[in-house]
């Protein structure tokens, strides 16, 4: 069921839904989540069991951003390092998860078994009107501290940025708010902090160098981190992360990058296939490029990509969902700018083509 987040009920409904140890599909400013209390470990049970998601893969825990989202963060985790406070300060409530140390008793489901424990306080105002309903329980009623919600898709499928996108993965019986689609449309940027030093897990909508310029520490990439580990820094095992297994985030189409030139090739060798086949009406292939191209074959399905990274990024997703509802077989990207800003989308987009 599908509830306007306009309306003062349907946000005391989903409360009263996660209250209950029950899912609700929730808006955030990245992407849709499936949210359930995260110290409710059979709650927490049932989002690995929708998703079919494996339950050693640790979710995200979202917090109300009363005081910042730090009585949230003081809940879930065992301690905050300096570097992991000053980011918290600049980019909380927004698309910003931090890993930290778990405190011993709290949110063991959703960490799927870590010590750790990744926390994130959504900007999205709907995802906060829940959230502070939870944290602000009424007597009588146990304090909810904060929500796991990973993205609210079957797992290793395109997370969803639109409430009818999560009815379409996990079906009409679920209780989704909706807010409406996405504003930032790619999945939060996650940075661990338990490393002693700020290391990049998933690129996001904030930038490396934001995040750089707003801790003054020199962000870690997770190749530097092993680096680091070899020449004997520190010996722990890299957490884990499903968002950066290879595969992820994959259409069910097969997706290809390609640079300009050789997009055109290729719609140039189709086009002159396609006439000598004779016309085949039905589009099995899909085109997202900024370049404009010549003598595209009308049953090509041709989509402009931006040329704006933020706004490539909003619309990804329910582009390539837009593509396998039209049934193509195949998709055609235009490799992004080799630039900071499209470190996200050039991310996704990677996963997405990884065989
Ligand atoms: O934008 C987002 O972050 C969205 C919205 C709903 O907030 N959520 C999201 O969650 O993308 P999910 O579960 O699909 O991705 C969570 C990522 C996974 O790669 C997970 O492994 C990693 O965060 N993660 C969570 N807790 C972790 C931990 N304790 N250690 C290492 N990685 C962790
Ligand atoms: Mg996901």
């Amino acid at each position: 069921m599908i509830l306007p987040a306009s309306a003062p009920e349907s946000i005391a409904s989903c409360a009263a839904s996660v209250r209950a140890g029950n899912l609700i599909g929730l808006p955030t400013e990245t992407v849709y989540g499936l949210g359930a209390d995260a110290d409710n470990d059979a709650a927490v049970a049932k989002i690995f069991a929708a998703k079919g998601r494996p339950s050693d893969h640790p979710l995200i825990v979202h917090v109300s951003a009363q005081d910042g989202g730090m009585s949230g963060a003081a809940h879930f985790a065992a301690q905050v390092p300096p570097f992991a406070q000053q980011l918290m300060s600049a980019f909380w409530p927004g698309p910003l998860t931090l890993i930290l140390p778990r405190r011993a008793g709290v949110g063991a489901a959703a960490a799927g078994g870590q010590d750790s424990i990744g926390l994130r306080c959504p900007a999205h105002p709907a995802a906060q009107a829940v959230l502070r309903v939870l944290h602000d329980a009424l007597p009588g009623q146990a304090r909810v501290w904060g929500v796991a919600a990973p993205s609210a898709n079957r797992f290793g499928r395109v997370s969803p940025t639109t409430a009818a996108h999560v009815a379409s993965e996990l079906g009409p019986d679920l209780l989704i708010l909706d807010g409406g689609p996405c504003d930032l449309g790619i999945e939060s940027t996650i940075i661990d902090c338990t490393r002693g030093a700020p290391v990049l897990l998933r690129p996001g909508s904030i930038s490396r160098l934001q995040v750089e310029q707003a801790c003054g520490r020199k962000l870690l990439s997770k190749e530097e981190l092993l680096e680091q580990e070899q020449r004997g820094l520190e010996a722990r095992n890299a957490p884990r992360a499903s968002g950066t297994l290879e595969s992820h985030y994959a259409p069910n189409a097969r997706l290809r990058l390609m640079d300009a030139k050789a997009l055109q090739t290729a719609v140039d060798l189709l086009g002159e296939v396609m006439v000598q086949g004779g016309a085949d009406a039905k589009p099995t292939i899909a085109v997202y490029a900024r370049s404009v191209l010549k003598k595209v074959p009308l049953s090509i399905v041709l989509r402009r990509m931006p040329d704006d990274a933020a706004a490539t990024a909003q619309q990804l997703f329910a582009v390539l969902r837009g593509f396998d509802d039209a049934n193509v077989k195949l998709i055609w990207v235009e490799t992004p700018p080799d630039a900071l800003e499209w470190e996200g989308v050039r991310d996704r987009l990677q996963r997405a083509s990884a065989e």
